[in-house]
C-alpha cells in the first residue's frame, strides 16, 4: 500500500443542518450568549420569562437547548393544537410525570416529597379522568386545573422546576372565549405563588401574546418579563455554517455564504434548508455555484408543491396579486402605483384579494405596517421564477424581474429555471 501527500478526504458525516423542528441538545445549535443567558438566569431565580419573535427564529430551540439538561427537571409543554381545558392539564400532568421518571431513576432513596408529588399525580390524574369519562361533553372544574398546579407546586418541593409553556397563545386563540379567560385566571393566580419553579412562555403570535402579556386587562399582565428573539446575527450564523460545513469537508466562500443569506432572509430556519440542501448537492472541497444552483433547483421543486396549489385554489385576481407582492414586496399595497401594477381597478378589490392569504397558521402572506409581504422568502422565490416562465401571468413583471435584487437572484436560479 503506498501513501501520498495529498490531504485525507474527511469522511463523509450525516447531514448536519436541520430544519423545521426544535434543535434539541446534542443537535448543532448556533451559539447565542446573550439570549441563552436570560434564558438560564430565569430559570437559576426561579424567574418568569415571555419570549417573543417571529415564526421559525429559533424561540424553542433557544429553550429547550438551554435548559433540557440532564441537572433540571425541565417540563415542556407545547400547546399547539391545544383543544380544551382537560387537554391543557392532560399534556401538562404528562410532561410533569415524564420530567419526574427521568429523575426518579437517578436517586437511589425516593424523597418524601418526591414521593408524595407522584402519589398526588396519579391521584389528579384519576379524578381527571373521572370527569372526562363520566359527561359526555367534558368540562373540567376549576378545581382540576387548580390541583394540576398544585401538582407542579408539590413536585417543586422536592426540586425546583423549570416549566416551560410553547405557543402559549393557543390558550388564547384555539379555546373557547370563557375557557380560555378561566384557564389564564387559574393559571395566573397559582403561578404567582409557586416560589420554587420558573416559567417561560413562548410564542409565535406577536399580537396575542403581547395581548396577553401586556395589556391592562390581562390577566397576565405584567407577570413576566419580555425578551425578544430576532434572527441571528449574520456574524454569529456564517460562522456556525462555515463550521459545519467544514465538518463534512466542504469549503463555504464567502460568496455562498453572501447568497446564502440573500436567498434565505433572516429565519435561521430557512438558511439551515438551504444549507441542508447544498450539502446534499456538494461533495468535499469548495462549494461553487453549481452546487448552489442545484441546491436551489431542489428547494423549489420542493417548494412548487403547495405553491402550485396556493396557485390552483386561488381567482385570477388572486393569482395577479400573489405575483405582484412577489415582484414587489414588503411594499405597500394601498397605493395607485401597486393598484395599477397588479392590474386591479380599485383599492378595495386589492384589500379584498390580500385578504384571505393573511389568514390562518398556514398564512401565505403577513402584513408589517401597511406593506404586504410573504411570510417565506422561498415561496416567494417560486412565485418569480414562475413569472419568469409564464410572463403572461403579470406583463408588467418583466422589467422588474431583469433589474434590483431580481438580477442579482438570477445566478442561483439556472437549475431551477430548467427543471420547471
Ligand atoms: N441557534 C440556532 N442555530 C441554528 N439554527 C437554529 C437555531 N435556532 C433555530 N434554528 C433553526 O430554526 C428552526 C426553527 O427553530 P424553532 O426553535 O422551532 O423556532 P420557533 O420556535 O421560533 O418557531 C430550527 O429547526 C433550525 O433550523
Ligand atoms: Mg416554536
Amino acid at each position: 500500500m503506498t501513501y501520498n501527500n495529498v490531504m485525507p478526504i474527511a469522511t463523509e458525516i450525516p447531514n448536519p443542518f436541520v430544519f423545521g423542528q426544535v434543535l434539541l441538545p446534542g443537535r448543532a445549535f448556533c451559539p447565542r450568549p446573550t439570549l441563552e443567558a436570560k434564558v438560564q438566569s430565569a430559570a437559576d431565580t426561579c424567574g418568569r420569562l415571555v419570549l417573543l419573535g417571529d415564526r421559525r427564529m429559533g424561540k424553542s430551540s433557544l429553550v429547550e437547548h438551554t435548559l433540557d439538561t440532564p441537572e433540571r427537571v425541565f417540563v415542556s409543554i407545547d400547546l399547539r393544537g391545544l383543544v380544551s381545558i382537560e387537554d391543557f392539564i392532560d399534556r401538562l400532568l404528562l410532561k410533569l410525570e415524564i420530567a419526574l421518571s427521568a429523575h426518579k431513576a437517578f436517586a437511589r432513596h425516593l424523597p418524601g416529597a418526591l414521593k408524595d408529588a407522584l402519589a398526588h399525580l396519579s391521584e389528579v390524574k384519576l379524578s381527571l379522568h373521572g370527569v372526562v369519562e363520566l359527561t359526555a361533553k367534558p368540562k373540567a372544574k376549576a378545581s382540576t386545573v387548580i390541583r394540576a398546579l398544585e401538582t407542579l407546586e408539590r413536585a417543586s418541593r422536592w426540586r425546583s422546576l423549570v416549566v416551560f409553556f410553547d405557543e402559549f397563545q393557543e390558550i388564547a386563540e384555539s379555546l373557547p372565549e370563557r375557557d380560555a379567560q378561566h384557564l389564564l385566571g387559574v393559571l395566573r393566580a397559582e403561578i404567582q405563588r409557586h416560589e420554587r419553579i420558573s416559567y417561560l412562555f413562548a410564542g409565535s403570535a406577536r399580537s396575542t401574546m403581547l395581548e396577553l402579556f401586556t395589556a391592562e386587562r390581562s390577566h397576565f399582565y405584567q407577570t413576566a418579563a419580555p425578551l425578544e428573539v430576532g434572527p441571528i446575527p449574520h456574524e454569529d450564523m456564517g460562522e456556525f455554517l462555515i463550521r459545519q460545513f467544514a465538518r463534512g469537508g466542504r469549503e463555504l466562500t464567502t460568496e455562498t455564504l453572501q447568497a446564502i443569506f440573500a436567498l434565505a432572509g433572516e429565519s435561521p430556519n430557512d438558511q439551515q434548508q438551504l444549507a441542508y440542501h447544498l450539502w446534499t448537492q456538494s461533495t468535499p472541497g469548495p462549494l461553487e455555484l453549481k452546487d448552489l444552483q442545484r441546491a436551489v433547483g431542489i428547494l423549489m421543486a420542493e417548494v412548487g408543491r403547495r405553491a402550485e396549489l396556493i396557485l390552483a385554489e386561488a381567482t385570477p385576481a388572486q393569482r395577479r396579486l400573489l405575483f405582484a407582492v412577489a415582484v414587489r414586496d414588503s411594499q405597500e399595497t394601498a397605493t395607485d402605483s401597486f393598484r395599477r401594477f397588479a392590474g386591479f381597478g380599485t383599492n378595495s378589490s386589492v384589500t379584498a384579494a390580500v385578504k384571505p392569504f393573511l389568514q390562518g397558521q398556514q398564512a401565505v402572506l403577513e402584513k408589517r405596517g401597511s406593506r404586504v409581504r410573504y411570510r417565506e422568502p422561498f415561496l416567494r422565490l417560486w412565485m418569480t421564477l414562475k413569472l419568469r416562465q409564464a410572463p403572461s401571468l403579470l406583463p408588467n413583471a418583466a422589467p422588474l424581474l431583469a433589474t434590483g435584487e431580481h438580477a442579482l437572484f438570477l445566478p442561483y436560479l439556472t437549475e431551477a429555471l430548467k427543471a420547471q
